[in-house]
């Protein structure tokens, strides 16, 4: 049997191949070693990481918990503002409101023409007087309800572009006017006649310094004829719109039919009795008193 011998060469190539062979596997094992060891450090990274952000959420949700509570406070608050913000001006609509209505005279709106009276010392609160280039005859002067007199003007300044010439001939009458003028008509038709077309003392919507007698260039006079003019059409349509209208017309219970004599009741009123097709006198007092607070305020229209 043939023995194997090793020469001496060979066992140097053997051991330095074990050797290399060792020293190759301590250095994949160091490796290994070395990055396990690193990704156990990565993993503890990581995971402290994730721990940092849970935390994070949990104090992002906690702020958003709070803000949300924050927003609610906030929203009742501006509710509770709002409301309070309400009342006050409520209150100070109230307020404002009582206030024009103890400013606004009660008269204004009352029905005159034998149904009501106003003593011999009432006078309205201010008297303007009327341009004359409006006045017929124009040398005869007349005033006016101060406030009634911005509507008047637009009335006649509006009628004038229409084409239409409107003149005044009569507007405010004191107590005592009245008892003259009454008398001198009792004296000439006697008092039946006269208590058909003139109010006494105290009853005539003159005294309140808000109503017109009108006529026209032509006209010249109070007549029955006015309601034929076109200035009488002009006022049916158009008077309404600066809060005038027809005290008595035609068929009326107080008086014979007057197309010249109208009164100042306020815009909104006007449009009202307009609209509806009725006439002062056909109205509750306590509805027509709804509107005094309005009385002088201007076509919103
Ligand atoms: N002509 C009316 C009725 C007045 O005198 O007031
Ligand atoms: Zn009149």
């Amino acid at each position: 049997m043939k023995q194997t011998s090793f020469t001496p060469f060979t066992i140097i190539l053997l051991t330095l191949l074990i050797l290399s062979l060792l020293v190759s596997l301590g250095l994949v094992l160091y490796r290994y070693r070395s990055t396990t060891v690193l990704l156990e450090y990565a993993r503890q990274q990581i995971s402290a990481q994730a721990l940092t952000i849970r935390t994070l959420e949990q104090d992002l949700l906690q702020a958003k918990e709070n803000i949300n509570a924050l927003m609610g406070a906030l929203t009742e608050e501006q509710h509770r503002m709002f409301v309070f913000d309400e009342q006050i001006k409520a209150i100070t609509g109230v307020v404002g409101t009582l206030d024009k209505l103890s400013k606004t005279d009660p008269e204004l709106l009352k029905k005159y023409s034998k149904v009501y009276f106003l003593n011999e010392n009432y006078a309205p609160a201010t008297l303007a007087a009327l341009d004359a280039a409006y006045l017929y005859p124009e040398d005869t002067p007349e005033y006016i309800h101060s406030q009634a007199l911005p509507f008047l003007r637009d009335l006649l300044q509006s009628a004038h572009g229409n084409g239409v010439e409107l003149r005044i001939i009569s507007a405010y009458r004191s107590f005592d006017e009245q008892i003259s003028i009454k008398s001198g008509y009792k004296f000439i038709y006697g008092a039946g006649t006269a208590n058909q077309f003139s109010a006494d003392q105290g009853y005539s919507e003159h005294q309140l310094g808000t109503t017109i007698d009108f006529t026209t260039p032509e006209t010249g006079t109070l007549s029955s004829g006015f309601k034929k003019t076109p200035a009488y059409t002009w006022l049916l349509d158009h008077a309404h719109e600066y809060g005038f209208v027809l005290s008595y017309p035609e068929k009326n219970t107080y008086y014979t039919f007057e197309p010249w004599h109208w009164r100042f009741v306020g815009v909104a009123l006007a449009i009202e009795l307009h609209a509806k097709n009725i006439h002062f006198y056909d109205m509750d007092q306590r509805d027509i008193d709804a509107y005094l607070i309005s009385i002088f305020d201007p076509n919103k229209n």
